[in-house]
């Protein structure tokens, strides 16, 4: 039955849209009555289709030969990194794309994320260690959610630690909105991130070693040698693309179990029979990854809607994973018990689907089995404040006290 509620307004780029999560009055409203919206961007002239049903965005994900990643995976276009002929692999098309991926899947694939769990797990402790022996209260995002991914990441790539940190800073200055830091503070970040890859290339290429850095720095394509501009992209997604969407999973499912009391104590139950249903639930109801861009390399329709040769198409996670016509009746509710969980968090299945899933879930898995099982009474200690991002969905400072 089509609802009666008055249409929201709809303002999918306004920071303001998204000042308190996503914006799900505005999705419902859009998968009900206009599934593949034109959304003006600045002037009148652009804009972008949004992609908001499940079974449209999973279509335009997993058809990279019409819907292109190319030149860039975000809605305005000055936002790809200019890179002359060299591009990072998310903003590639099939088969080069093929080619790059393949270099590096091996260290991504069940078996490997499996191998690294005693270590993740490991880590997990430590995080909580860190937060036990402070005491009192702390912010979950800083102090201990954002700590994971950039901990495996620079384990993967053989840097030490505090490194890790420090360069998922700089990833923060690059995808900051230039009007909300210093001029030129952009361009000084990826000017940092890019030294530093260049002395990791540098000592990887003169004493090659056990780790991800090496791999990269002597990879080929089709008989070539990557360069060094290859090298520095590659680095440079694998630090960004696993670090905030991880940290604002934990942030953000913690702060739905902060909500959700009686799905807490249902999960606390059942630790470990449960946590791993949860997770993906979890996934479902955070979607860190507000939206992946593409561009119709033809003209093209879709779900009836005519898209010209050159038009952005914009496919929503978020909105895709509270659709009815996917989830059915419950979708709207958080339900960590829910199977099937087809959820589009990590993507919709396409050459792009999230390289990382199976270590982002071994490292989810780890923290809050931590977190859970050490700190039962864990609680908020002052409001969250969300990200004010039209991209990345999460909260931005979740203050916790650590115990009654
Ligand atoms: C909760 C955590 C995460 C979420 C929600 C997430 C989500 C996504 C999404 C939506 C995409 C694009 C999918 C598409 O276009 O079809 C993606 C791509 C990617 N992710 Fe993740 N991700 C997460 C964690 C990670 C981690 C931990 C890593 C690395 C260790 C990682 C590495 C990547 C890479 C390299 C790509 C690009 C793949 C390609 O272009 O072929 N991600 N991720």
């Amino acid at each position: 039955m089509a609802s009666t509620a008055p249409a929201p307004a709809i303002d999918l780029l306004a920071p303001a849209s998204f000042a308190s999560g996503q914006p799900h009055d505005q999705f419902a409203w859009l998968r009900e009555h206009d599934p593949v919206h034109w959304h003006p961007e600045g002037d009148e002239d652009r804009g972008f289709w949004a992609v908001t049903r499940y079974a449209d965005v999973k279509a335009v994900g997993r058809d990279a030969g019409t819907y292109s990643s190319v030149p860039s995976i975000m809605i305005p276009d000055g936002a790809a990194l200019d890179a002359g002929d060299h591009q990072m692999m998310l903003t590639m098309d099939p088969p080069r794309h093929t080619a790059y991926r393949r270099l590096v899947a091996p260290e991504f694939i069940p078996r490997a994320a499996r191998a690294m769990r005693p270590r993740i797990d490991e880590l997990a402790r430590r995080i909580v260690d860190g937060a036990v022996e402070r005491g009192g209260t702390c912010d979950l995002v800083a102090d201990v959610a954002g700590l994971m991914p950039s901990y495996v990441i620079a384990d993967m790539l053989g840097i030490p630690h505090e490194d890790g940190v420090a360069l998922y800073e700089l990833t923060e200055a690059i995808h900051a909105a230039p009007e909300s830091q210093a001029p030129g503070a952009g361009m000084a970040a990826i000017l940092q991130m890019f030294n530093y890859a260049r002395e990791v290339w540098e000592q990887r290429r003169a004493e090659p070693a056990d780790d991800l850095a090496t791999t990269i720095a002597f990879a080929q394509v089709d008989g070539d040698e990557l360069d060094l501009i290859d090298f520095n992209l590659f680095f440079l997604l694998l630090v960004d693309a696993g670090g905030d969407t991880t940290r604002n999973l934990v942030a953000g499912g913690m702060d739905a179990l902060f909500a959700h009391p009686d799905q807490r104590a249902w999960l606390a139950a059942d630790l470990d029979g449960r946590l791993a249903t949860a997770v993906e639930e979890l996934l479902r109801w955070v979607s860190p990854v507000v939206y992946m861009r593409r561009t119709a390399t033809s003209d093209t329709t879709l779900a009836g809607t005519a898209v010209a040769a050159g038009d952005k198409v914009v496919m929503y996670y978020g909105s895709a994973n509270r659709d009815p016509e996917a989830f059915g009746p419950t979708a709207d509710q958080l339900d960590l018990a829910r199977t099937p969980n087809e959820h589009v968090a990590f993507g919709g299945g396409g050459p792009h689907f999230c390289l990382g899933a199976h270590i982002a879930r071994a490292e989810i898995h780890a923290l809050l089995r931590e977190l859970l099982t050490r700190l039962p009474d864990l609680s908020p200690a002052g409001p969250t404040e969300w990200l004010p991002s039209t991209f990345i969905s999460g909260p931005k400072h979740l203050p916790v006290r650590l115990a009654r």
